[in-house]
């Protein structure tokens, strides 16, 4: 016989649990269409690549670019809703990887673990909003198995063989996902998509107004997207650095070194 008091949801369980924006300025206050089209999330931004590691990673972006678009070409929904998928994955690998290191050398992780889960989690919010507006077709969902079952098992690998370029390779990724958002808007603005209003777990998630529309949604994901940019470029640096834990500032030294060799690299190429 079953106690009876285990039969019962503990309370706890019963929170109205999503997870939250990665980006706090959708919690402290809702953001209009207006404060999203205006805020500035640094749309052209680009990382200059400075080591050898650096240029792999921006070649295998590059590359894996044109597969992307001569399978999805304008079909801004499907392409977001397949490769969300894809970019769920390397928060959530990194995350495990060095939960195992924490646990193996039984050291503090320096804060990385629960930001790359946040990115994890994120990506997966981006997943189920798409999911409301655009379903797979049943090529694109075979598609997707196979390249989750590929895509985890080499970028496991790779992150425990260089995490620095592994993040790097992320950066370089969100850079290319704010231009795919970017020309998504464009399909809005041109009528090519239909600017519906928007579903309720994106107004729920980003704390949007009640009137908002798949465009604003389009913008909400770009500031995330262009948050991981950042994040994941940050990451790369610090590992370079040797300045792992995020509980202290990056020296200033090492960081202007950094800059400069940034900007000879960009010099070099123009
Ligand atoms: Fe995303
Ligand atoms: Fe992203």
């Amino acid at each position: 016989m079953v106690n009876p008091d285990f039969l019962k949801i503990p309370e706890e369980l019963l929170n109205d649990v999503h997870p939250l924006p990665i980006r706090n300025d959708f919690v402290s206050r809702q953001l209009s269409s207006d404060d999203l089209e205006k805020w500035d999330i640094g749309l052209t931004k680009h990382r200059q690549p400075v080591t050898f590691g650096d240029k792999v990673a921006l070649a295998v972006v590059k590359s894996l670019r044109i597969p992307a678009d001569l399978f999805f070409r304008k079909k801004y929904l499907h392409r977001a809703v397949a490769l969300e998928t894809v970019a769920a994955v390397p928060g959530m690998v990194g995350a495990v990887i060095r939960h195992l290191r924490s646990l193996r050398k039984m050291k503090h992780d320096g804060g990385w673990i629960t930001h790359l889960l946040h990115e994890a989690e994120n990506e997966r919010m981006h997943l189920l909003t798409w999911m409301k507006v655009c379903q797979p077709t049943l090529l694109e969902r075979m598609l997707v198995t196979a390249v989750q079952g590929v895509f985890f098992n080499c970028f496991f690998l790779f992150y425990l063989s260089t995490p620095r370029t592994a993040h790097r390779i992320v950066g370089y990724l969100e850079e290319e996902a704010v231009i795919s958002y970017t020309g998504f808007l464009k399909e809005i603005d041109e009528g090519r998509i239909e600017n519906k209003a928007a579903p309720q777990i994106a107004i729920d998630y980003w704390n949007l107004q009640k009137s908002a529309t798949i465009r604003d949604v389009v913008l909400a994901v770009r500031a995330d997207e262009a948050l991981h940019r950042d994040t994941n470029h940050h990451f790369s640096d610090r590992i370079s650095l040797k300045q792992e834990d995020l509980r202290t500032e990056v020296s200033h030294t090492k960081l202007l070194h950094m800059q400069e060799a940034a900007s000879i690299a960009r010099a070099g190429n123009s």
